[in-house]
């Protein structure tokens, strides 16, 4: 099972190549809802770009940055959709051009918190208006000249970070952010392969001023390990299964799940690790596996909180108690995904109970075919998808379309796990579910 490439990573790719001078070829990019909510506002931004499809390459990003002066007014209201990511490092970035910028988002974008990006932006010289004081989307900037800060996040945000360093590229004098906690570092890790004066030491990570230009950057984008998840527990909860992931990054700040599902006992072999695009990438390979359950907290939460849904279907029919705490950042994702979770979860029969920050799962025997909603949250239908796949019986997911925000080919790929047995998946209204993913149904 091939998944499809990096959200994270692709996110960045357009943004800083767009921010470069010169053009750039991006491989493998992720053509999602969210990545195209970046393009599209990129482009509004004036900055050239073409998709294209290559049977063997998969998406092409070609991208043409006009470097650092070459960012043009919006004409209109820039979009992010459903997509964190677009509207928090673009805020860093429209932070130091002097014009204005107004970003909106769909309903569950404008009931995200965005006080974490606009109060240290202030407070490096941007002006920045939102609903409830900056608050909430839709967020109104006027850059222009920025001073770099010294940034301690009250939260761990590999977003809120980005759009520090982002706007810190461009300001006068050094920009410093501490992070409570490591998250993702593929911000880092482009914008040093692009030229930027960066450093680390320890939580700190500290950006210089930029000289001249970004320089263009092509890479191949990873796989996505968060994609790949859904996979990882299909293929070890399954009586009888073997599953193989190529080509999946493999970040450490973002493998937290690899390393959970391995302590709960999961069969996971990481091979052939290799370095692509400036992170590492490996294959991984799944086998059915008898999980014990176990107990997710601290630090570990930032490398594996997206995975947090399914790796609830996992605990869910995994004998005796899973604790997840220390997430309380789940209720502030593209759902409140601790309420939506526990709720449809529930439905096909998990013993699982909301914490103020994170959940209580008692694992039961099987799960039942049910009802349920995906809540307009992608990864919340998948992990759905992921449930109803193991469970017994038929399971509809009302909203199953949003997985296109993150895995525009989800649902086909499932199709063609479960086909792969007996059975296959039924259609109809929504998505429907059923079938295994048998041992040696390598896809
Ligand atoms: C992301 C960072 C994480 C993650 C999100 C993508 C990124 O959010 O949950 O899906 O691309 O930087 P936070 O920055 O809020 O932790």
């Amino acid at each position: 099972m091939v998944v499809p490439g990096d959200k994270s990573i692709s996110h960045r790719a357009a943004i800083l190549n767009a921010l470069a001078l010169g053009p750039a070829t991006v491989e493998n990019f992720l053509v999602g809802e969210d990545t195209r909510a970046t393009l599209e506002c990129l482009g509004a931004l004036g900055v050239s770009w073409s998709l294209e499809e290559d049977r063997g390459l998969g998406p092409i990003l070609r991208i043409h940055g006009p470097g650092r002066a070459g960012l043009r007014e919006s004409e209109d209201v820039l979009d992010a959709r459903n997509s964190g990511t677009t509207m928090r490092l673009l805020s860093g970035v429209l932070a130091a051009y002097p014009f204005l910028s107004i970003l909106t988002g769909d309903s569950s974008l404008r009931l995200r918190p965005m006080g974490r990006v606009v109060e240290p932006l202030r407070e490096m010289g941007a002006q920045v208006w939102g609903r409830g004081d900056g608050a909430y989307p839709p967020l109104a900037i006027r850059g222009g000249e920025l001073r770099g800060i010294r940034y301690r996040m009250p939260v761990a945000s590999a977003q809120v970070k980005s759009a520090l360093l982002l706007a810190g590229l461009l300001a006068q004098g050094e920009t410093a952010v501490e992070e409570p906690a490591p998250t993702r570092d593929h911000t880092e890790r482009m914008l040093r392969a692009m030229g930027a004066r960066l450093s680390r030491e320890g939580g700190l990570v500290r950006i210089e001023p930029l000289e001249g230009e970004l320089s263009p950057l092509d890479l191949r984008v990873p796989g996505d390990v968060s994609a790949a998840a859904f996979w990882m527990v299909a293929a070890a909860v399954h009586p009888d299964a073997e599953l193989r992931l190529p080509g999946v990054g493999v970040n450490p700040t973002r493998s937290g799940v690899i390393d959970v599902l391995r302590s709960m006992g999961a069969e996971l072999e990481v091979t052939e690790e290799r370095e692509q695009g400036g992170e590492p990438v490996a294959d991984i390979t799944v086998r059915s596996s008898r999980l014990a359950p176990v107990e997710v907290s601290g630090d570990l939460v930032p490398r594996l909180i997206d995975e947090i849904p399914v790796l609830a279907v996992a605990a869910a029919l995994t004998p005796g108690r899973t604790v997840v705490r220390d997430a309380a950042e789940l209720r502030v994702k593209e759902s409140d995904r601790i309420v939506t979770t526990c709720r449809e979860l529930r439905r096909l029969g998990a013993r699982i109970e909301e914490l103020p920050d994170g959940l209580a799962i008692d694992g039961v025997e099987f799960l039942t075919g049910a009802h349920c909603q995906s809540h307009d949250d992608h990864r919340l239908a998948m992990a759905l998808g992921v449930a109803g796949l193991l469970a017994r019986g038929e399971t509809v997911i009302e909203g199953a379309g949003a997985a296109e925000v993150s895995y525009p080919g989800f649902w086909s790929d499932l199709a063609g796990l479960a086909s792969s047995a007996a059975g296959g998946p039924a259609s109809g209204e929504g998505e429907q579910v059923k079938g295994v993913a048998r041992r040696g149904s390598e896809t």
